[in-house]
């Protein structure tokens, strides 16, 4: 099934504040290869793939919103709004509220308690995996359930560098998701183990390639092309994969999945 994406042009992309352990102000994206390597995603999503893209418009002083899957999270007519955890990036939820209400959105409720959206949360068939410890709160998790009305899985992480859930576990199917266990904690990987029948684990050095910051329609896996050991379990379990340059993004802690909210 074609897929219906938002994605935020990189036109103001860069590193202006330090708030994960990737970001370095010393080491900028270059702006040309970002726009390149966001274009390449673009064309990838609706030339090869089908998908529809809508955009979210750029704002200046506001270079993570190209991180547009971080604003919220969309389930069928419901969206539940970020509520960020650094002033930095706090500003950007009224602009994509704005998106939302401008499309006809009408269910749309701000988290009352730190969530980032996509950011920490991916759907499992009729579940919600979502992530807490760095940038959203366990909190968070209950008003999902309540809103959502879905069940929640709830993954504590505990290494810095995967301070967003969907750095260091994506969604692959139905049934399969890829994870780096060390990114949570035990408890953690065992609640996880419980909920999904077919994990496929990635090393540390494949996670930090952020090939697991991944998109997927169910049978195409759309992420980094860095780690040609974790692209190569992927087509091992039976997926088709489209590997992309995308480590521009990295600079500022991101890839393909951050870059992409899903709507329908
Ligand atoms: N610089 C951004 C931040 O630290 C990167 C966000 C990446 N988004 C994601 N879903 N992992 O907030």
């Amino acid at each position: 099934m074609p897929k219906t994406v938002l994605m935020c042009p990189p036109t103001y992309f860069d590193i202006e504040y330090e708030i994960n352990p990737w970001m370095h102000q010393e080491d900028q994206p270059t702006s040309e290869s970002a726009s390149e390597q966001w274009r390449k995603l673009y064309n990838i999503y609706t030339q090869r793939l089908g998908w529809h893209v809508e955009l979210a418009e750029p704002v200046k002083g506001l270079p993570d919103m190209v991180f547009a899957t971080d604003c919220s999270l969309v389930i069928d007519d419901r969206v539940m709004l970020s509520s960020f955890l650094y002033k930095e990036r706090q500003p950007e939820t009224a602009y994509f509220e704005a998106w939302f209400k401008d499309h006809g959105y009408k269910n749309l409720a701000k988290a009352k308690n730190f969530f980032e959206g996509g950011g920490d949360t991916l759907l499992f068939g009729d579940k919600i995996i979502a992530g807490y410890g760095f940038r959203s709160s366990l909190e968070s998790h209950d008003e999902l359930r309540e809103y959502f009305s879905r069940e929640v899985v709830s993954l504590r992480i505990i290494d810095p560098n995967f301070y967003h859930l969907d750095t260091s576990l994506t969604v692959l199917s139905d049934n399969s998701v890829a994870y780096y266990p060390g990114a949570i904690d035990e408890d953690s990987q065992q609640r996880l183990r419980a909920a999904v029948p077919h994990l496929i684990e990635a090393t540390l050095d494949e996670a930090r390639g952020f090939g697991l910051n991944a998109t997927s329609d169910g049978k195409t896996i759309i992420c980094s092309d860095e780690s040609k050991t974790l692209l190569q379990k992927y087509k091992d379990a039976g997926f088709e994969v489209i590997g992309t340059p995308i480590l521009e993004f990295r600079k500022s802690g991101g890839g393909v999945k951050c870059l992409t909210l899903e709507l329908r």
